[in-house]
């Protein structure tokens, strides 16, 4: 063999180890990639709502298998448990806090200035204990009992007219979550996006397709109700559950309806509710929406319950709650101030 031919040959020969080098390389690439995508869920990763970094959860392949049988039920078999303060209404706009039901009262001119003093110095002791990080909500428990009877018997005392109710839920700050693109947000656009999506599109598709919905609220049913209809999204398949005053033949506030609803006695709501979840025992499939820790035990007792997607916003501490949030919350959304994650859900499920 010539000098020429065993160059050549050792040429062929190494462009063959490095063809097989390359070879195996990108086989290794596929394979990983192949491995990498396989273990990837399929729809949550193909909806950008899902994408943003406010959207936390634990347990991808759980949410991804509970959204796939929510869409194989469709809207026969669903069902809609929501609370309402700081879950279907804004915790904050602009940097600053949104009312709740109780705090649109507080806030009114229907209250002396004493008295909002002494309803503001409660929230601030209770509304501590509430998110409170490192208490139990079993320890928490009588501390709500406690805000909740003093703060009522405190608005019982300032003989509320039923009739300015509608003006000051007009007059307040409340607002109902929007759509918000996220070019948008925390831009001034109130006006400009309202009721293009949000609670609009949300409460407007579930009365479409007939979804019941269940309002499960510690807050001011009278209130709740006002917020809603004033919205112009009080459809008949909504199911308030709430706090509702009672008032005298004056139509003055003379105490609370039923038993107390506080933030950490909800876990028998449906039990105390027997009626209407027999009616709907064949809506196994529930989507709930929550942002306090003692809401995601509202459907306990719903007795047949298939899937279960429970989606709670974590408005505040957020760093000292969130693992407790990820362990409870199928879907945590950190101070999110939209509904976008639930529609973009029901938009896959109707
Ligand atoms: P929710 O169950 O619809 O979220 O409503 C309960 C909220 O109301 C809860 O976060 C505590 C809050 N609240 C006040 O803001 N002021 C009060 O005086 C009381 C008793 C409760
Ligand atoms: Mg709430």
């Amino acid at each position: 063999m010539d000098r020429a031919s065993v160059a050549r040959m050792g040429a062929v020969a190494s462009a063959s180890v490095c063809a097989l080098v390359a070879g195996v390389v990108l086989a290794q690439y596929i394979f990983t990639l192949k491995r990498k995508t396989g273990r990837k869920t399929k729809i949550i990763e193909m909806m950008p709502e899902f994408q943003r970094s406010s959207v936390r959860i634990k347990n991808p392949a759980r949410v991804e298998e509970i959204i796939c049988g929510l869409i194989k039920g469709g809207a026969a078999k669903l069902q809609i448990i929501t609370d309402f303060d700081m879950t279907l209404s804004r915790f904050s706009y602009e940097g600053k806090r949104c009312p709740t039901c109780h705090y649109v009262i507080d806030n009114s001119k229907l209250v002396t200035d004493e008295c909002r003093k002494k309803l503001m110095q409660l929230k601030e002791k209770y509304y501590a204990i509430e998110i409170d990080p490192v208490l139990t909500m079993e320890e928490k428990y009588p501390y709500m009992v406690e805000w909740y009877t003093k703060a009522h018997g405190l608005l019982i005392e300032q003989a509320l007219p039923k009739a300015k109710l509608k003006e000051i839920v007009a007059e307040s700050d409340v607002m109902l979550k929007l759509g918000v693109p996220g070019w948008l947000s925390g831009k001034n656009v109130r006006l400009l996006i309202l009721g293009l999506e949000g609670y609009e599109n949300f409460f407007d598709k579930l009365q479409q397709y007939g979804i019941p919905v269940f309002i499960f609220s510690a807050g001011i049913g009278d209130i709740l109700e006002e917020v809603i209809h004033q919205a112009g999204v009080y459809h008949p398949n909504i199911t308030v559950v709430s706090n509702f005053m009672d008032f005298d033949d004056n139509g003055v506030l003379k105490g609370f309806k039923g038993e107390l609803i506080h933030v950490f006695n909800k876990h028998d709501g449906a039990l105390k509710n027997t009626e209407y979840f027999n009616r709907l025992k064949d809506n196994s499939n529930i989507i709930l929406l929550g942002d306090s820790q003692g809401d995601i035990r509202m459907a306990d007792g719903v007795a047949n319950v298939e899937h279960i997607l429970k989606i709670g916003y974590l408005n505040d501490r957020v760093d000292e709650l969130l693992e407790k949030y990820m362990d409870s919350y199928d879907i945590v959304l950190v101070k999110d101030e939209s509904l976008d994650v639930a529609n973009s859900i029901l938009q896959k499920i109707l």
